[in-house]
């Protein structure tokens, strides 16, 4: 097993504290879940793992050894992906076009990269969708394309940024099967941002629980479950966002 972490991240924007001394693991072939209120820093994160942020303090490690200063696309070639909460696809481009240009990118023969992403799409249960053209697409489609591509060239690591947001439940059910098998199937390494804190309870190994840029709570889904400092922490969220969750904690 292998493991990639936050050792005592921190992130300040002009004054604003966004990630403060973050500790978190994620351990291939387990699914972790990253939850808090917006604004808790999990995006923030997620960019700091995977060189989109550089951190005012504190290191990404790889196995223990710290990956400083390196760019997104060298994080993504060490085998760390991720995807975006607005998907970012290459709108004018086949969805098959999509995943090989990652692979291109990660240094594949257009023919490799080309059977790779036909045979992810057959893997996600989306071939179909291959030939169209990926701004077309119905949004729960978008998301799993999204993936595929993060999924293009066998990374260890995935970090999945708010996937299910906007999803019906039947929807983000699918879409948890998915990432269940990423973990199980793949053997990947997989951090879950999700609001769905049922779905997040259900299918995570280990959750983590940020607030105000700091990690308030850390544990299995029943020390989650039975915390009162997560159930505090949503207490003084918007009340459309808090009831759910704190109906699933109680
Ligand atoms: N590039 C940025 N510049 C300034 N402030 C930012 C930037 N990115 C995020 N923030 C702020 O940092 C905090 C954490 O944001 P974010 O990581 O997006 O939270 P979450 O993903 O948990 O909703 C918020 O207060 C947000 O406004
Ligand atoms: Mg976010």
């Amino acid at each position: 097993m292998s493991q990639l972490g936050a050792n005592k991240l921190s992130v300040a924007f002009a004054g604003l504290k966004a990630l403060s001394e973050v500790d978190l693991a994620i351990n291939t072939g387990q699914i972790t879940g990253l939850i808090g209120p917006n604004g808790a820093g999990k995006t923030t994160l997620v960019n700091v793992l995977t060189g989109f942020q550089a951190p005012t303090s504190g290191a990404v490690t790889l196995n223990g050894t710290a990956l400083s200063g390196l760019q997104p696309h060298q994080i993504r070639r060490k085998g760390i992906a991720r995807t975006f909460q607005g998907g970012r696809l290459f709108r004018d481009l086949a969805v098959i076009d999509n995943l090989e240009v990652t692979g291109v990118g990660l240094g594949l023969s257009r023919a490799r990269a080309r059977a790779e992403a036909a045979a992810m799409l057959e893997w996600i249960g989306i071939a179909a969708l291959a030939n169209r053209i990926a701004g077309t697409l119905p949004y729960t489609d978008e998301r799993r394309v999204a993936i595929g591509r993060a999924l293009i060239g066998k990374p260890a690591y995935v970090l999945l940024d708010e996937p299910a947001a906007g999803m019906s439940g039947p929807e983000a059910a699918e879409l948890s099967r998915l990432v269940h098998r990423i973990a199980s199937e793949m053997g990947c390494g997989v951090l879950l941002i999700e609001h769905n804190v049922g779905l997040v309870l259900k299918l995570c190994d280990h959750i983590v629980v940020l607030d105000s840029g700091a990690v308030i709570e850390s544990g299995t889904p029943d020390a989650i479950r039975n915390s009162e400092k997560v159930r505090h922490a949503y207490m003084g969220t918007a009340a459309e966002t808090a009831a759910p969750v704190l109906e699933t904690l109680i």
